[in-house]
Formats: structure tokens, sequence, C-alpha cells
């Protein structure tokens, strides 16, 4: 990972690509977690801003600086890995855990009460009272191996973005407490790395400001000091905590994270960035057993259909991670909607609609990664209008966005899900190319999406609307570019008379006037963008 307080060269890196900083990366993701974690937007970015703050006035060290700035952004990386689980003791997997978020871990009363609040929601009342007695009983079991997935998920995916020792072993110590208490109980005191001691403090006080405000935050640092948090980092903070708030501000909390880096910034390229893209494609797959392999699948599809297209370099990169990338949004709704095995009702479906807005949303503040989040949650809109979230026509869906969409809707339809079986190859080749033809989805990338599967494609007959022939088809395109008659003839090899008579034919067949019907006409019938 590249390290600097400048944007690096850009030379030598594949194809010229715009490198990205790591903290927009990583912030990006933290978007995500904190939808999947029912926490406020702003809260894996108000905790790096307040470690960094509450760190200075420890007087870490520069690298442990960094640490703490970064384990703040990861250290939910790795709790959406168990929704299923957490689904089936739950019925939900979000709402618990903004729920625990608040408890006391290391006040059994207060462990008791949450456990019978949230195990076993929806359950019949005996199955309930058997649920809640097990986890009673079992209490530190579970959450010992809970919290210890938790962590290693997220120290593994950190060693994917190229982080180094400091950062994935501090990850370890994320739900530990001082007291011992904490989970998976490996460690206590000064054996807790002193980044994750900072984070414990700043992660509450950020709870704590968006469930009750900055008195009751206070309160909380001060009662937990010396059993959650290391007393002299919890006095700092008491006894600093207006200094420690001064100036946030959740509208601009995205710009305000991405200022409190500590120095040296780091920066990502080419294969790095790639790297990055791959752990939001797993993490997305994570969230549910019936998802594994999809991100990568639909990847994998989607580049190998767009370099059959023929798209620039770039643009096939951008798919490649827009494809890992797609259904990120996913973590922002509940497993018990994913998985139930019946048809959606309103409620569930409006959620499900709402996943690759989630997607953009996560990406939207980086001006270098949000074109790929833009495109992305595209990959469920369709050509006749009636796709989701947007339901942008045609028109509206550049090649890299049907190709997205083909991949994807290739790709789940082998796989099996909760409701359905997963259909065999020749099967998903038919549904496709029925959706092809009812103008769902666009002819050109579901036939390199097939191809890209393996499956033999037919060379398709070439069938422009109104009658026009290929060379009338060739002058629209070069009138819908604002090309003059002189220079579509040079363009195209012919004289300006014989470019004048096909403008003409393209007149009468399309019932059009003028040049710039034409062009419109050209658009609606998606003819520009699949040319
Ligand atoms: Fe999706």
């Amino acid at each position: 990972m590249a390290q600097g307080d400048r944007r690096p060269s850009i030379s030598g890196f594949s194809g010229g690509e715009t490198p990205v900083r790591a903290a927009e990366v990583v912030g990006a993701m933290s978007i995500a977690t904190d939808l999947g974690t029912g926490q406020p937007l702003e809260h894996a970015l108000r905790t790096a801003i307040l470690a960094v703050r509450l760190g200075e006035l420890a007087e870490l060290s520069p690298s442990d600086l960094v640490d703490a700035y970064y384990i703040s952004l990861l250290h939910s990386f790795g709790c959406t890995s168990d929704a299923t689980e957490q689904t089936e003791l739950f019925g939900d997997d979000i709402e618990p855990r903004a729920k625990f978020a608040l408890v006391d871990g290391g006040n059994p009363d207060e462990v008791t009460a949450f456990l019978r609040d949230v195990v076993g929601q929806g359950r019949p009342p005996e199955v309930r009272q058997a649920m809640v007695a097990h986890a009673l009983e079992n209490a530190l079991d579970i959450a010992r191996s809970t919290f210890a997935l938790h962590c290693e998920v997220a120290q593994r995916f950190a060693g994917w973005l190229g982080f180094g020792p400091g950062v994935i072993s501090n990850l370890a110590y994320a739900f530990e407490r001082w007291d011992g208490n904490g989970f998976p109980g490996a460690a206590a005191g000064e054996a807790i790395a002193l980044p994750a001691r900072v984070l414990h403090v700043a992660r509450d006080i950020s709870v704590f400001l968006s469930a009750g405000g900055p008195d009751r935050a206070r309160k909380v640092i001060e009662q937990r000091a010396g059993g959650a948090y290391d007393p002299r980092l919890a006095a700092l903070a008491a006894d600093h905590f207006a200094e420690l708030l001064d100036g946030l501000d959740d509208a601009l909390i995205w710009e305000q994270a991405m200022a409190a880096e500590p120095p040296p910034q780091r920066w990502m390229t080419g294969e790095e960035i790639d790297a990055a893209f791959r752990v939001v494609g797993t993490f997305t797959d994570l969230k549910s057993y019936w998802l594994r392999g999809h991100a990568e699948g639909t990847s994998q599809l989607a580049e190998a259909a767009a370099w059959r297209l023929g798209l620039p370099e770039a643009e096939v990169s951008t798919v490649r991670r827009a494809a890992l990338a797609l259904d990120l949004g996913r973590v922002a709704v509940s497993n018990a909607i994913w998985e139930k095995p019946g048809p959606f009702g309103l409620t569930d479906w409006e959620r499900v609609q709402l996943h690759p807005y989630f997607t953009e949303r996560s990406f939207a503040h980086s001006p270098e990664l949000a074109p790929i989040g833009e495109l992305a949650s595209a990959h469920h809109e369709r050509l006749d209008g009636a796709g989701y979230h947007r339901k942008t026509p045609g028109p509206g869906l550049g090649r890299a966005a049907r190709i997205l969409a083909a991949a994807d809707s290739y790709q789940a339809m082998r796989e099996r899900r909760p409701h359905r079986p997963g259909l065999d190859a020749a099967a998903a080749e038919s549904e496709l190319l029925g959706d092809a033809r009812s103008g769902r989805l666009c002819p050109e990338a579901v036939d390199a999406v097939l191809a890209a599967a393996g499956h033999r494609v037919a060379k398709r007959p070439r069938e422009l609307p109104a009658g026009l022939t290929d060379r009338e088809h060739e002058v629209l395109l070069a009138l819908a570019a604002g090309k003059t008659n002189k220079a579509i003839a040079d363009e195209l090899g012919i004289s300006v008379k014989t470019t004048g008579n096909h403008i003409q034919h393209i007149f009468e067949k399309t019932g059009v006037r003028t040049r710039s019907a034409a062009t419109v006409w050209a658009f609606e019938r998606h003819l520009v963008q699949s040319a």
C-alpha cells in the first residue's frame, strides 16, 4: 500500500488508473457495516475521529494512532458473517446487534435482560422459553465464539486489504474489556493493545451520543471506567469531553473522518483496489449461506462479457469491481427477509428493492469510488423500465450496466435460494434468452454473458427498426454524434450527396423531419447504446 500525503504518481499503474485512498475504501465499507449492525451511518466514521482525538490526548505513538484510526473503521467487518445464525437465534440479525451495543457486558443483569428481550423473537411461546433458557445457560460460550469469529473475519479482511500486523493484531481485541470480561475473553488490562483500548472508549462515546446525547455518553464512560475501559483513557475522555466532540458535524462526518487520518495517507492502486473489492464481495456474500460465491461468480462473468464486447480496459475494471460490490447493500436488510422460504410480503419487497440504493450510498461519498457504486446500483434495472430501484429504462442504461444485469441474473439463477432450487445451465440459458426476447435484458449483453458461461451462442440476425439498412444505421449514429454531412461522408468514405440521400431515407422510414428528432428516435430505440 503506497503511503504519502499527496496522491501518488499514476505512472506504471495498469491502464493509468487513478489511485484511491485506503481510508475512502475502508470508510465506504464502514458505512455498510453500520447499516448491517443497526448503527447510524455516522458511527464508524465518528468513532475513527474520536479515536484519533483521544489517541492524541493520550500521546499515542504515530503508528498506534494510525492503528487506532483504521481499527475504528474496520472493527465491525466481521459482524455480519454469522447473520444466518443470529437470525435463527434472535429472529433478526440487525436490531439485536444495535441493542447489544448499548449493553454493559460486565453487568449480568443487563446481559440477562438483553437475552430475555431478543432471543427467540417470532417463535411460539414454549419454543422461545426453551431458547431463552438455553441462551442464559450458555451465554458466555455463545458470546465468546461469536466475537472470536467476528474478530477473525475482520482480521482476515484487514490482511486482504494490505494492512500490517499492527492493525491486524489490534482487531483481536476489538470486543475485549479492561476487566477481562470482554470477548473472546483472551486479554485484560494492559495486555490489551493500546489502540484497541482507545477504540473501546471512542466507540461507546459514538454509540451513546446517538442513543442518548452527550451527557449520557459522558456518564457511560465514567460509569464503566475500569470495567469496560482503561481507567486512564476513560478519565482523559471525561476530562476533555467537550474537546473530543468539538466541531463534530454529522452532515460533514465523511469529510471530517477523511481529514482525521493520521499521516501518512495510505493509497491503493491497481491490484490493491481489486483486492479491496474482493473484500467487499466476500463481506457481502458472508451475509447469508445462500449467497456464497455470488459476487465472485458474477464478477468473472461480467468481466469476461465486457472484454468480449470490446469495452475499454478502464471500463472493464469498473465492471469487474462493480460486480463484486453490487449486493453490498444487502447487509442493510435483515436475513429474516433474505432467508424467508416463502414469497416476499409487501414490506419485505420494499426493503429488498432498497439494497441497490444502499450499495450506491455506501460508495457515494468518495469521488473515486462513487462511479463504481453508481454502476453497481443499476444491476436490477431492466430495459423495459420494470426493474429497481430507479426503474431506469433502456436509454439510461449503458453497456456496462446491461452486462452487469445479465451477469447477475444468470449467476443468481444458477444458485439455490431459500424459495427455489438453482437452475441447471440449460434452464438458466433459456430464462436469460427469454428476458432478452421480452425486452428486459439487452440481447447483446445476454449473448456475451452466455458465451462467458460456456454456452454456444448463435449469431443473432441484425434487426434494425423501421427497416433501416446497416449503412443508414451508421449514418444515424454519426447524426446522433452531431456530425455534419461532410464529416459523415468523410468518416464513412461516401459522397456528401449519398450521405444526404441516406439522411432523407432515414427521415422517411422513421417518420421524423429533423436531425435532432432523428437523434431522439435513435435513443428511444436504444440504437445509440447498442451500437
Ligand atoms: Fe442484487
